[in-house]
């Protein structure tokens, strides 16, 4: 039988622990640790939901239609900062086809973010809501927007963090603008005496800019009630975090709320939250009692639903002439927007280079501008960009091989809670990342290729967390005719997930993967589940389907021995008969299992084990990127990227690549192209939409490889899996500017690195 445990967990971004009753089989059947050789899990299979895509037959929310469904849209603020003073729908509720209209005027009080309200009166940034409006058609919702009379006052505003943090700037909160007054410090040793006792210290500041996430499928909601009760369907990273911002903001039980997301065209960190505009449709869905659909345009997309922060970095570091470092210091701020979202950088450096004095200070800084969320990696995509530059940097001051530096200041044990890690290969991902690349062929003295065109190679390192946890259940049921149906309240954001829980099942049943149907992303059909984010989804999801299947193996055995009268311990499984170890004649293949025990169907629900304690679980990597930079244009070429990481074990090595692949391209997007700018004078963004706001296309893409340096992690859980959706994006911009660095000579210290930039730095 199962044992039955308490589970403590930390929940990586709320930062709350999580208790669990959970009946976990998996620590009585072997580990997939290192050397296991798995028939399904690991190969390439193409994902199951591929065809479903590429025919059209996959329904995304925005294709959701109910009869009767009336359609919103959202006016909202056109200054960054302004208290609203009066507001008149009168003219847009005269006009046909308009059903409702809500404002902070006539919509119940609903507490938002730390003071604020769903709709609020005092307006914080460009696009903050000011009403919204239910009508007929999109087209008459959008009439009518045009048709509000909105008088403003208006107030100072600041878009810049610098400026934020001095005392006579526009505040956007009565407390101040700095998130809890202070910064966020972090200190272990002494970071004089390290300095006091190195050969060399070197100085600079490194700036990143704000970028949005803009996943393909912009966010959208369809609400329907059925008399107190509410379906919603969302496209969202979260299904049970939307039920229950959604509840207690309606003030109506959770268990009166279903939420359904079956696919989903990305969300890269802006879907965990609940949107208000999902609240909005709800409330007016309720009042005129009828379905209502709400889907953002792509300006919206990129002033109202997130973004990465920004940062500027400050650093110091100092190592010996033998190349160890002795101290560094880090003190960064950046803008999270009008709403709270951490703008912390600092991660990175305080875990992945082995230093014995660090001291790191933070602060995230309010603007008036668009809420920050978090975004693929949050922090470490800057803080690393910043960390890696200023390696190579002291790297070069001693003259050392910066890869050999890294080398030098490995660390084997985490240095922030002094505890193993649960495994690490970064060492290996140096070795044969270095080993692809050809390091060898990067220039011995920067700058120094001949003719206008130069080229040059440089590397980064990567860490994250990504272990999952519990609670993540899974539930399965067999059928008589052999075919089984997995549900778990996980949802797949394009990344794969169906396809692996089908694989985990099929592996351990032995039944094949056409056999198996998985459901996803229905709060009202599957057991809980936790948000997919922070890549812990398949670390998280991966061992409680394991956990569900060898329930049911199980099930199966102890029915067959029944059946066959004979004892477990002489039945042997595999490819989903049962036989008899002493006598081959007594076999039943599981269909008639299940009918030999007068079921319909079986059922399992397997958990997530806890992690193990007193160790950390991290993924590491390491990226190396091959870059030519036209010295004529001073523009940025990235050739090939070379991907080596330790990311535990492989579930699919298709889907994986596909993650990797998106990682260093939306890398390199942030290295090279993307900006959200917002004009100083009037505090309006300027780059609204796909054409000013810059993203890659299939020709900037560079050549790829990938190089998985891990097998399986020995600890985590049942599958030795960790998370790969955010590593692949970390090392990618520093890779690349220290490759730029490598060819040219100067180094470009606040991205994006655009070709004025690079030329401005060229010829000063
Ligand atoms: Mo992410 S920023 O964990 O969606």
């Amino acid at each position: 039988m199962p044992t039955r445990k308490i589970i403590k967990t930390k929940h990586f971004f709320e930062e709350e622990f999580v208790e669990s009753l959970a009946e976990v089989s998996t620590e009585k059947v072997k580990r997939w640790g290192p050397g296991t050789e798995l028939k399904v899990v690991g190969k390439p299979i193409s994902r199951l939901d591929g065809y479903d895509k590429v025919s059209g037959t996959a329904q995304y929310t925005f294709d959701i239609s109910l009869p009767n469904m009336a359609f919103a849209k959202i006016l909202r603020s056109s200054l960054p900062h302004a208290k609203i003073k009066k507001i008149d729908i009168s003219e847009a509720k005269k006009l046909l086809g308009v059903f409702a209209i809500m404002t902070h005027e006539n919509a119940p009080e609903i507490s938002w973010y730390r003071g604020s309200y769903l709709f609020d009166p005092h307006v914080r940034y460009q696009g903050d809501e000011v009403a919204c409006v239910a009508a007929e058609t999109e087209n008459i919702a959008e009439e009518a927007i045009k048709l509000i009379e909105v008088e403003y006052e208006e107030l100072p505003f600041v878009i810049d963090a610098e400026k934020a943090m001095q005392p006579d700037a526009a505040k956007l909160y009565d407390e101040g603008n700095i998130d809890g007054g202070k910064p966020s410090v972090y200190e272990r040793g002494d970071v004089e005496t390290g300095f006091a006792e190195a050969d060399t210290v070197v100085e600079d500041t490194f700036t990143t800019q704000v970028t949005v996430h803009n996943p393909s499928e912009v966010h959208c909601s369809v609400v329907n009630w059925d008399g107190d009760r509410l379906t919603v369907w969302d496209s969202t990273q979260g299904i049970f975090s939307v039920r229950d911002t959604v509840a207690s903001s309606l003030k109506i039980p959770a268990s009166h709320v279903r939420v359904i997301k079956n696919y989903m065209g990305g969300g890269f960190g802006s879907k965990l939250a609940t949107g208000k505009y999902t609240v909005m449709a709800a409330l007016l869905a309720r009042e005129i009692g009828r379905p209502v659909k709400i889907a953002l345009d792509r300006k919206e997309q990129n002033l109202a639903v997130g973004n990465r922060p920004d940062s500027v970095q400050k650093l110091k570091v100092a190592a010996k002439m033998d190349g160890r470092l002795t101290a560094m210091t880090h003190y960064s701020y950046g803008a999270a927007g009008a709403y709270p979202s951490g703008a912390g950088c600092s991660w990175p450096f305080r875990t992945v280079y082995k230093c014995p004095n660090v001291r790191t200070e933070e602060y995230t800084v309010f603007i008036n501008a668009g809420p920050g969320r978090p975004m693929r990696a949050p922090g470490n995509v800057q803080g690393t960009f910043a960390m890696d530059s200023i390696i190579d940097e002291i790297a070069e001051k001693i003259d050392m091989d910066p890869l050999e530096f890294r080398l030098k200041n490995y660390v084997e044990k985490d240095q922030v809670f002094n505890v193993p890690y649960t495994s690490k290969r970064l060492r290996e991902a140096y070795e044969q990342g270095a080993k692809a690349i050809g390091w060898q062929r990067r220039n011995k003295k920067p700058g120094t290729g001949s003719g206008s065109i130069k080229r040059g190679i440089g590397m980064a390192t990567q860490i994250w967390w990504g272990g999952g946890g519990p609670p993540a259940y899974a539930m399965l049921k067999l059928n008589r005719d052999g075919s089984a149906r997995v549900l778990v309240g996980s949802q797949d954001l394009g990344t794969g997930t169906y396809t692996f829980i089908a694989q985990v099942a099929s592996e351990v049943l032995e039944i094949p993967i056409d056999n198996i149907q998985v459901i996803l992303g229905d709060t009202g059909a599957c057991p809980y589940c936790g948000s997919s984010g922070g890549s812990t989804t398949a670390p998280s999801v991966s061992p409680a389907v394991r956990d569900a299947a060898e329930q049911m193996k199980a099930k199966l055995i102890s029915g067959a021995a029944a059946a066959l009268d004979t004892s477990e311990d002489q039945l042997v499984y595999s490819e989903g008969v049962i036989t008899s170890t002493l006598d081959e004649k007594k076999s039943m293949p599981i269909s008639d299992i299940v009918r030999g025990m007068r079921e319909r169907v079986l059922v399992t629900t397997g958990a997530r084990e806890a992690n193990p304690k007193g160790y950390t679980t991290n993924s590491f990597g390491a990226q190396f990127a091959d870059v030519e930079v036209d010295t004529a244009t001073g523009k940025v070429k990235v050739l090939k990227v070379v991907a080596a990481h330790d990311i535990g074990r492989i579930l699919n090595r298709k889907t994986l690549e596909n993650q990797i692949h998106g990682g260093i391209i939306q890398g390199l997007s942030f290295a090279l192209m993307e900006e959200r700018v917002i004009d100083e004078y009037t505090g309006k963004v300027l780059t609204t939409n796909m054409h000013d706001y810059k993203l890659p296309t299939i020709l900037d893409a560079p050549d790829i490889e990938v190089i998985i340096v891990s097998d399986a992690d020995p600890l985590i859980s049942s599958t030795g899996v960790k998370g790969v959706g955010e590593p692949p994006i970390i090392p990618t911009a520093g890779a690349i500017a220290n490759a730029v660095y490598n060819a040219i000579g100067v180094r470009i210290k606040s991205l994006p690195i655009t070709p004025d930039k690079v030329l401005m730095a060229l010829y000063p």
